[in-house]
């Protein structure tokens, strides 16, 4: 079978063994020796594989990808690398070779056991090689290829990886291996057609390096634990230089945090083992670094040593590689902390597709928690590619009728057998309309638009046909599954959903999805949805006013959560917002200055209180160090953001095993006030991208100084601001070409600026 004119000749190849649903089998090396008979001028491999691959030529390595060739709907398709070989091939006799990998294709995704797409990994490759005379030659994946297990024992991303230094291949990928104990390879196409695609957006690679605190180096070596602390919780693996006997196993066991006795903490990991096995070869200092697995970890437990052993393990940082575009900083160095566990939350979850969590069986890209802090994720780092594939990722698992599962890739469809159709559920499906939006008003990238407008208006069309009625998304009488609610809210006594009703929230989000599509297609140039869009969204705000909203300003429930999406997507009428943001405030000040969102109104609670003139009580918030709060868990040592307000407490100690995560960026998305308001930092939507920037700094709190700055596409923006009594004195650069806007805040005797460029320095009085 020939499944793409760029695999010309190539067929799908695998190890003739596989595992079951629940063993997974030892990692196939594969290979195939040619000669070739002239200099050579250029080479080109395009590969991939189902499953992971990693390949080399001659005993080198091709390329530096790691979990090549990525994550996505393998169902539909499949994504290829293409790499300029020349170095590495030469005349006379050649080997080109693959290790291949379970990944996601067939090792276990979630809860879901192996075998999800698959049943063993699949390799498919062609090598073209033109010589210096202009004559081709290709070498492609064929019945020719030899296959042998080797070292790699298993290799899941969620079990761990086992390796046998004593079953060691030694030049496997080299000319004059002794080939005797290979076996001929399966040819084996895969069930169904899939589609081949060039790479799409950022491979992971390996980001950084971290060296384990100097303490755990040397004083638990001898002690009852073995434990490495790399000081800061990550997405990776380790690597190890080793000098042990032969035959001496270590048993390699992470985690994000440690029981109060030290051991580690890994019951949250539910059923991921999480641990690496490697057995020592006996001659020398051995290196390792497992190839096909990652954990999320802080700390590493290593047994099986002996004291006179020698160990070094250095913690090695993976995710998709985006580069770093933003900075904050303030005055207050619990908040400088808090960007800190932003980012590391990013780049722990930012692995091919943006997940919930990268340690327990889990680590999907939940829709709801991409949604929630797309925002501030695209302050930190260049994000416009990631999402662009996920978008693809996104479309490609629609359902039929227009649905958006609640985790994309998906492997399963959340209720499906009660749905008529996939539905990710309110504030979960909506990263539908949400992310391309988002894209576009920090990117200014009209085409995330128009690729997936088609995907979105089927969407919209999903929703009014599916799951509203009247208007009312998500109704109770009309649907059993409505959605995850105001997930971990705390104010839902316990139970994980908050009490938010969830149609509250779902027309809240219907509304605001109308709205984005009445603007999507006005940059698109369709007058004739936007006015159809206009129209909707007049009616879902009717119909929302009229089930949620009393005529005094009251919204139903009462929930900090239902003021905040009512005024945040503008649903309240102008006459009666002051009592909703009175009922808001009331709230907050009878629980002390602490919130009791979830997911859902999280992202927005600061915004709404700033923007009725409350940016007291915001920074009262955003400041408070006691439970619950951003720095509840910045105060308790955290290096990233946890999954629940409580994930630990001093009184109660660790949250339900069942689901607490150290590394799940949704309640992260603080971080995008931080950069917007604190520092003042914001694109106009009317000029994306940043070709127009508003600087509108909103000192507060204890703040004395902030700064932020961006990398645009058309260079660094960055503000400053320094407040020495009455005075506030404000830095800013424009980019070249772009222009800014400076809104000075609120009592200070300034007007306006428009028109900005280059640098500036304002000094501003207070009234
Ligand atoms: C995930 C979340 C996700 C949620 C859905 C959890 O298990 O970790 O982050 O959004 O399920 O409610």
């Amino acid at each position: 079978m020939n499944p793409s004119p760029v695999f010309a000749q190539a067929s799908w190849i695998a190890s003739p063994i596989a595992g079951g649903k629940r063993t997974s089998a030892p990692a196939p090396y594969l290979r195939k020796l040619f000669r070739l008979d002239q200099p050579v001028r250029s080479a080109q491999l395009v590969v991939t594989a189902l499953g992971l691959y990693e390949c080399e030529i001659n005993g080198r390595r091709v390329g530096d990808e790691i979990f090549a060739p990525g994550w996505t709907d393998y169902n539909k398709r499949v994504q290829y690398q293409t790499y300029d070989v020349t170095g590495l091939l030469r005349q006379g006799e050649n080997v080109l070779g693959a290790i291949l990998g379970d990944g996601w294709y067939c090792g276990y995704v979630a809860w879901h056991g192996r075998q999800n797409y698959g049943e063993r990994p699949r390799l498919l490759a062609r090598l073209e090689v033109i010589f210096q005379d202009g004559s081709t030659t290709v070498i492609a994946t064929d019945s020719s290829w030899k296959t042998a297990l080797g070292p790699i024992l298993e290799s899941d991303m969620l079990m761990g990886e086992s390796y046998d230094a004593r079953l060691d291949l030694g030049a496997w990928s080299q000319p004059g291996n002794d080939e005797s104990r290979w076996q001929p390879v399966l040819v084996a196409p895969p069930d169904r057609p899939v589609e081949l695609v060039p790479r799409l957006g950022p491979p992971v690679r390996r980001i950084g390096e971290i060296k384990p605190l100097k303490e755990s180096r040397k004083a638990t070596w001898n002690s009852k634990f073995r434990i490495f602390d790399l000081g800061q919780n990550f997405t990776g693996r380790i690597r190890i230089s080793i000098r042990a006997p032969r035959g001496a196993t270590l048993r390699i066991r992470y985690a994000e945090v440690l029981n109060p006795d030290g051991s580690l903490y890994t019951e949250n990991l539910r059923e991921a083992r999480c641990t690496d096995y490697y057995t020592c070869r006996g001659e020398g200092t051995e290196a390792w670094e497992p190839l096909f697995t990652f954990h999320g970890f802080r700390y590493v437990d290593v047994q099986g040593l002996q004291p006179d052993d020698f160990l070094e393990v250095t913690g090695v940082v993976l995710h998709s590689d985006m580069a770093p575009t933003g900075t904050f900083r303030c005055s207050h160095e619990g908040l400088n902390q808090l960007q800190h566990n932003i980012v590391w939350g990013q780049k722990s979850n930012f692995l091919e597709v943006p997940t919930d969590c990268p340690q327990r069986d889990e680590r999907l890209g939940w829709t709801g928690d991409a949604q929630v802090f797309i925002r501030t994720a695209a302050f930190n780092m260049d994000v416009r590619e990631f999402f662009h594939k996920w978008m693809q990722d996104m479309r490609d698992c629609q359902g039929a009728e227009g649905g958006i599962p609640c985790v994309v890739p998906t492997i399963w469809v959340w209720g499906a057998e009660d749905l008529p159709g996939k539905d990710g559920g309110p504030a979960w499906a909506d990263a539908e309309i949400i992310c391309p939006w988002t894209i576009y008003l920090c990117y200014g990238d009209r085409k995330i638009l128009a690729d997936h407008y088609e995907s979105m208006q089927r969407f919209m069309e999903f929703m009014a046909k599916n799951r509203c009625r009247g208007h009312i998304r998500a109704h109770p009488e009309a649907f059993e599954w409505q959605g995850f609610g105001d997930w971990l809210a705390l104010d839902g006594g316990g139970k994980t959903e908050g009490i938010t009703p969830v149609d509250l929230i779902g027309t809240a989000f219907y509304a605001h999805d109308a709205d984005l599509m009445a603007k999507t297609a006005d940059i698109l140039g369709r007058p004739g949805d936007a006015k159809k869009y206009r129209i909707l969204h007049g009616e879902i705000v009717d119909a929302f006013r009229r089930r949620f909203v009393t005529p005094e300003g009251l919204v139903v429930s009462g929930t900090q959560t239902s003021y905040v999406l009512a005024l945040h997507f503008g649903l309240i009428e102008e006459s009666t917002r002051a009592t909703a943001v009175r009922e808001l405030v009331r709230d907050i000040e009878k629980r002390n200055y602490h919130l009791a969102t979830g997911f859902v109104g999280t992202p927005y609670l600061l915004d709404v209180l700033e923007n009725a003139g409350r940016l007291d009580v915001a920074y009262k918030l955003l400041e408070q160090e006691t439970f619950p709060s951003w720095l509840f868990p910045v105060r308790n040592g955290a290096t990233t953001i946890w999954e629940r307000w409580d994930g630990w407490t001093p009184e109660k100690g660790f949250q339900d095993k069942g689901m607490n995560s150290f590394n799940h960026y949704a309640y992260g998305a603080v971080g995008a006030w931080m950069y917007r308001t604190v520092a003042g930092l914001e694109p106009d939507p009317n000029e994306p991208g940043y070709a127009h920037i508003i600087f509108r700094p909103r000192p507060g709190g204890s703040i004395t100084w902030a700064e932020a700055s961006l990398q645009t596409a058309l260079g660094l923006a960055a503000i400053r601001w320094d407040l020495d009594g009455d005075t506030l004195q404000v830095q800013l650069t424009v980019p070249p070409g772009a222009h800014a806007t400076f809104q000075p805040p609120p009592g200070y005797a300034a007007k306006e600026s428009t028109q900005l460029k280059g640098s500036h320095r304002l000094v501003l009085k207070k009234t």
